[in-house]
């Protein structure tokens, strides 16, 4: 169900794995007033990510659910939804969480998660892009920012950036130029959200207002 709109900041719940250089991003982005979100709380399955320094470094409420101290993944499923259920966020934003969410929790938060992957989707799904995006001999490559859905990577796209392979790269320099790229659509995209320009309707991308089929683009400069 939506929560209705009370004119409030909008409060993002941020799910990490690792490094955290989008939650970054993001966090520069609200520090220097062009991103009007509060984290509410930065959660990471995985005990050692570098993001939560990150997170705890701006005085931001962080939360490890260890995936290895469940007996079984439902039961680590509920914990996930519980903990942010009970803090109901406006927006629950995934900044590279490398686990599945289960489908009642994608339910639940329907048309307020949202994603980033290193891909241009719906091209190169899953893991690895970098790598097979160069095996491919495709011309481009590059990151989309989407909303979340229960089927993996392939909820309604809202943004991408996109970058040209060129012949020296490799999958290092590639994830590199990639994730540079990250740093600007994701919190533009997260902005637009805000700012109440950018819905999910009915399984499509909706941006002021009206329903968009490809995603908007941004280069390389
Ligand atoms: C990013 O490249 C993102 O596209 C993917 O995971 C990576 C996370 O990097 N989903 P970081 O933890 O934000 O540094």
């Amino acid at each position: 169900m939506k929560k209705p709109d009370t004119g409030q900041i909008t409060s993002a719940v941020i799910l990490i794995s690792g490094h955290g250089t989008n939650l970054q991003a993001i966090l520069d982005q609200i520090i220097s007033d062009q991103l009007p979100i509060k984290i509410i709380l930065v959660l990471s399955d995985n005990p050692r990510a570098y993001g939560i320094e990150r997170a705890k470094k701006s005085g931001i409420p962080t939360k490890i659910i260890n995936y290895h101290d469940f007996i079984n993944k439902a039961d680590f499923h509920q914990s996930i939804k519980d903990n942010i259920k009970k803090i109901d966020p406006d927006l629950v934003v995934l900044a590279g969480y490398m686990r599945i969410l289960s489908t009642d929790f994608c339910r639940l938060f329907k048309g307020r998660i949202l994603n980033i992957h290193p891909s241009l989707l719906p091209k190169f799904k899953g893991l690895n892009t970098h790598q097979r995006v160069l095996e491919s001999g495709d011309k481009y490559h590059g990151s989309t920012v989407h909303f979340v859905t229960s089927e993996l990577d392939s909820g309604p796209l809202i943004l991408q950036h996109r970058t040209r392979i060129r012949p020296d790269d490799t999958p290092e320099c590639l994830k590199k130029r990639v994730q540079h790229g990250e740093y600007q659509i994701y919190p533009t995209a997260i902005r637009w959200f805000a700012e109440g320009s950018l819905k999910m309707v009915d399984g499509a991308t909706f941006l002021i207002g009206k329903r968009i089929t490809t995603p908007e683009i941004l280069e390389d400069t």
